[in-house]
């Protein structure tokens, strides 16, 4: 089974690339192993799947790349066909090309599709540690310091090395202290959207710019790190309005979030080592009906899953003070 390429949905992009309108995702959360995500990530190609969300902090790019190899080896897809996207993490954000020369290597892949700004602060914490743990050295967001990362993926973009910028888990207010300031624009803005957590402003900004928001956590996350689960945390998908809906459609509720986010226009990149298939062909199944999405977009409640409460720095009240919830950017030295 699985989908044809060429069958699943595509959206074109503000460069002109035309790419799916699904990916996979490939963060293990502590919980699969990187050989088991690899196996999902091969078996994921196999069936139809073009865009892959890898990152350089998930710790799985070598296994991952020894997929891609295979399957290229073997003329499952060629590499022209496939869309690579991963992302320089914090430590790295004064030697972006040697991240990116680093992910192309692992990833066996020459060059890569997108590379995104995984974080827009430089703050360092170690993989795996407790969301409590505070690294002195982390500062708030800079103009500057944002722009000095930006200008080294555009570097990268002219020598061929990147297609096309990312950005991800930015703001309005961040974006909007940076946004006439790119000489080649992005095309992507990663972001948690899922029912629960719908960012609506935030999701017309990006669509108002050009810019293609992509949704991360599109199922709500239900495995996630343990160290990111808070009591007040909600399940989207025990939602009773998700669930009436997909005992209609006869689904499971992961299959509704992924129908609501590609109808309203984000592009999700659910994680999976058992689902992927499915999660490829509800693409072009029966759609969610207007009054399905309508309802659908009453479960807005805030839900924001990942806190981030490791890049705060010293001096910041709580883990609100990353996303700029008044209106201007925290702390930054150099906003006008
Ligand atoms: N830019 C960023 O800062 C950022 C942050 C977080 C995440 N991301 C990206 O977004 C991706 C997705 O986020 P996520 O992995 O945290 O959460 P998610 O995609 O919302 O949820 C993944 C979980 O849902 C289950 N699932 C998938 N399809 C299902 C189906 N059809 N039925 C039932 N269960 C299903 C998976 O289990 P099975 O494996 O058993 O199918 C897995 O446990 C990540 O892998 C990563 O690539 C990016």
């Amino acid at each position: 089974m699985g989908l044809k390429p060429e069958n699943v949905p595509q959206l074109t992009l503000n460069n002109g690339m035309k790419i799916p309108c699904i990916g996979l995702g490939t963060f293990g959360s502590d919980r699969v192993s990187a050989a088991d995500v690899a196996t999902a990530v091969g078996g994921a190609i196999r069936c139809g799947y073009r865009l892959i969300d890898c990152a350089a902090c998930y710790g799985n790019e070598k296994e991952i790349g020894e997929v891609f190899h295979a399957a290229f080896e073997e003329g499952v897809v060629k590499r022209e066909d496939m869309f690579i996207m991963t992302k320089v993490w914090n430590d790295m954000h004064r030697r972006v090309e040697e991240s990116c020369d680093k992910s192309i290597a692992d990833l066996q892949c020459d060059y890569l599709d997108i590379l995104f700004i995984h974080w827009p602060f430089p703050n360092y914490h170690a993989p795996g540690c407790d969301v409590d743990s505070r690294n002195p050295d982390s500062k708030p967001f800079s103009v500057a310091e944002f722009m000095d990362t930006y200008r080294q993926i555009e570097a990268l973009v002219r020598k061929g090395k990147v297609r096309a910028i990312g950005i991800s888990n930015l703001t309005i207010p961040k974006l909007e202290q940076v946004v006439d300031k790119f000489e080649i624009k992005p095309v992507l803005c990663e972001t948690e959207l899922h029912p629960c957590f719908q960012q609506q402003e935030l999701f017309d900004y990006l669509v108002a710019h050009e810019i293609q928001p992509v949704g991360f956590m599109p199922l709500g996350s239900p495995r996630r790190p343990e160290r990111d689960i808070v009591a007040t945390d909600i399940e989207d998908m025990k939602m009773p309005e998700l669930v009436a809906i997909a005992k209609a459609h006869n689904v499971h509720p992961a299959t509704i979030c992924l129908k609501w986010a590609i109808q309203r226009g984000q592009l999700p990149i659910p994680f999976s080592v058992h689902n992927y298939e499915g999660n490829l062909e509800c693409t072009v199944t029966e759609p969610l009906t207007d009054e399905e999405m309508a309802t659908i977009a009453t479960l807005e409640r805030d839900n924001r899953l990942v806190k981030g409460q490791v890049f705060l720095w010293p001096g910041a009240n709580d883990w609100h003070d990353l996303w700029d919830e008044d209106g201007f950017i925290v702390d930054c030295p150099d906003a006008k």
